[in-house]
C-alpha cells in the first residue's frame, strides 16, 4: 500500500495515543511515536505493534527536554504532521505541582511548535485539549458547542490546556507555515476491542472508569459515587462519555483535513463527544448489565471541583470532520472490562 505522510504522536505510549497510533497505521500514514514513559508503559507500543502487525517507529525521549525532542527530527526528517498527547494529565496532582504541570505540558508543546516550524515547511499539529476549559457551562449552553465561552480554569491542568491552545492560536498568526487544530475532549473511555491496549492508571484511579473496572476486578473494595444530591434526574453527575477508538478516529479525519484541505483554516478547534449526557447511575447501571458483573458501589460526598453537567454538541465535528462517535456505550464498557480482565488474568 502507498503510504500517506509520516506522522509524529508524542505520548504514543499513553491511553488516548496508543489507540491513535493503531488508527493512523490502519489509515495508511507512516508514523514515528515518542514517549518518555513517565506515565506508561512500553507494552502499549508492543500492542500497537500487534494489532497492526507492524513495526512501528519509536523512540523514547522526553518532550520537556529540547535536545532529547529535536532527535526524533533528526532521525525523521520526513514528519509532516503531529499529534501532541505528551502531557500531565491528573487534576487533583496539577493542585499540588503547578510548576511541574506548567514546566511539563508548556515546554513541550513550545519545543514541538519551534521544531515543526524550524524547517521552512509546511507545520502541521493535532493538540490535545479538553472540555475542561469551558469549566462548568451556563444551562442555556448544554450541550457545549465550540462558540461556548472559556471559562477561567479550576486547575493548573485545566490552565495548561488553556495556555497551550492560545499559545497556538498567536504561533498560527506568526508562522505562515503552521495550521493547528484543537480537540476538546470530553470523558474519554473503554479499550481496543484486541484487548491488547487500553487504560492504565498509575495507582489508585481517578477516573470513573477505570475505578469501575478495577472494583469488578476485586482490587478495589467498592466504587464510590460522589455526590447524589446534584440538580440532575438521578442526583449524579452527568458526563458525555466517548470510546477511546471512536476519539482516535477523530485524530486521522483532523490530520487529513489539515494535510490535504488547501483553503481550510489555518486554525480550528473541534468539540469530541457523543452528544448524549450519561450520568455516573446509568454507566453504573449499564456496566452492570453489558458485563454481568454486580459492582459493590456506595454514595459518597461531592467531590470537590466537579463540574454537575457537560456534553458535548459535537454537530461541527460531525459535518467538518465528517466522523462521529457511534460505539454504543455498552459495548465500550465491555471493551473497559475484557482489558482489565486480560491485565489482571482474570478468565
Ligand atoms: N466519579 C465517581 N467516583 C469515582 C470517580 C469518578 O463518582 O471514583 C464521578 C465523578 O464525580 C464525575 C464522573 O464520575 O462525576 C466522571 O469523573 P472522571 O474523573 O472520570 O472525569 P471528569 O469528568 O471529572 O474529568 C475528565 C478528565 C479530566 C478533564 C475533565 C474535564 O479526566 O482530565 O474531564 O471536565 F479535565
Amino acid at each position: 500500500m502507498n503510504k500517506k505522510g509520516r506522522v509524529l504522536v508524542t505520548g504514543a505510549a499513553g491511553y488516548i495515543g496508543s489507540h491513535t497510533m493503531v488508527e493512523l497505521i490502519n489509515a495508511g500514514y507512516s508514523v514515528v511515536g515518542v514517549d518518555n514513559f513517565s506515565n506508561s508503559s512500553p507494552q502499549m507500543i508492543k500492542g500497537v505493534e500487534e494489532i497492526t502487525s507492524t513495526k512501528v517507529p519509536f523512540i523514547e525521549a522526553d518532550c520537556s527536554s529540547k535536545e532529547d525532542f529535536a532527535r526524533i527530527f533528526e532521525a525523521y526528517p520526513d514528519i509532516e504532521a503531529a499529534i501532541h498527547f505528551a502531557a500531565f494529565k491528573a487534576v487533583g496532582e496539577s493542585v499540588l505541582q503547578p510548576i511541574r504541570y506548567f514546566e511539563n505540558n508548556i515546554r513541550s508543546l513550545l519545543y514541538l511548535t519551534e521544531l515543526m516550524t524550524s524547517k521552512g515547511k509546511r507545520a502541521n499539529i493535532v493538540f490535545s485539549s479538553s472540555c475542561t476549559v469551558y469549566g462548568e457551562p451556563d444551562p442555556e449552553n448544554l450541550p457545549i458547542s465550540e462558540e461556548a465561552p472559556v471559562k477561567p480554569a479550576t486547575s493548573p491542568y485545566g490552565r495548561t490546556k488553556q495556555m497551550c491552545e492560545e499559545i497556538l492560536r498567536d504561533c498560527v498568526r506568526a508562522y505562515p507555515e503552521l495550521k493547528v487544530t484543537a480537540l476538546r475532549y470530553f470523558n474519554p473511555i473503554g479499550a481496543h476491542p484486541s484487548a491488547l491496549i487500553g487504560e492504565m492508571p498509575n495507582g489508585v484511579p481517578q477516573n470513573l472508569v477505570p475505578f469501575i473496572t478495577q472494583t469488578a476486578a476485586g482490587i478495589r473494595s467498592e466504587l464510590k459515587i460522589f455526590g447524589n444530591d446534584y440538580d440532575t434526574p438521578d442526583g449524579t453527575c452527568i458526563r458525555d462519555y466517548i470510546y477511546v477508538c471512536d476519539l482516535a478516529k477523530a485524530h486521522v479525519s483532523a490530520v487529513d483535513r489539515m494535510l490535504y484541505c488547501e483553503e481550510c483554516p489555518k486554525y480550528d478547534i473541534f468539540n469530541l463527544g457523543t452528544g448524549r449526557g450519561l450520568s455516573v447511575l446509568e454507566l453504573v447501571n449499564t456496566f452492570m448489565e453489558a458485563t454481568g458483573v454486580d459492582l459493590p458501589f456506595s454514595y459518597a460526598p461531592r467531590r470537590e471541583g466537579d463540574i454537575v453537567k457537560v456534553w458535548a454538541k459535537p454537530d461541527k465535528a460531525n459535518s467538518i470532520l465528517k466522523w462521529s462517535a457511534d460505539t454504543p456505550v455498552d459495548q465500550v464498557l465491555k471493551y473497559a472490562w475484557n482489558w482489565e480482565k486480560r491485565i489482571r488474568e482474570i478468565e
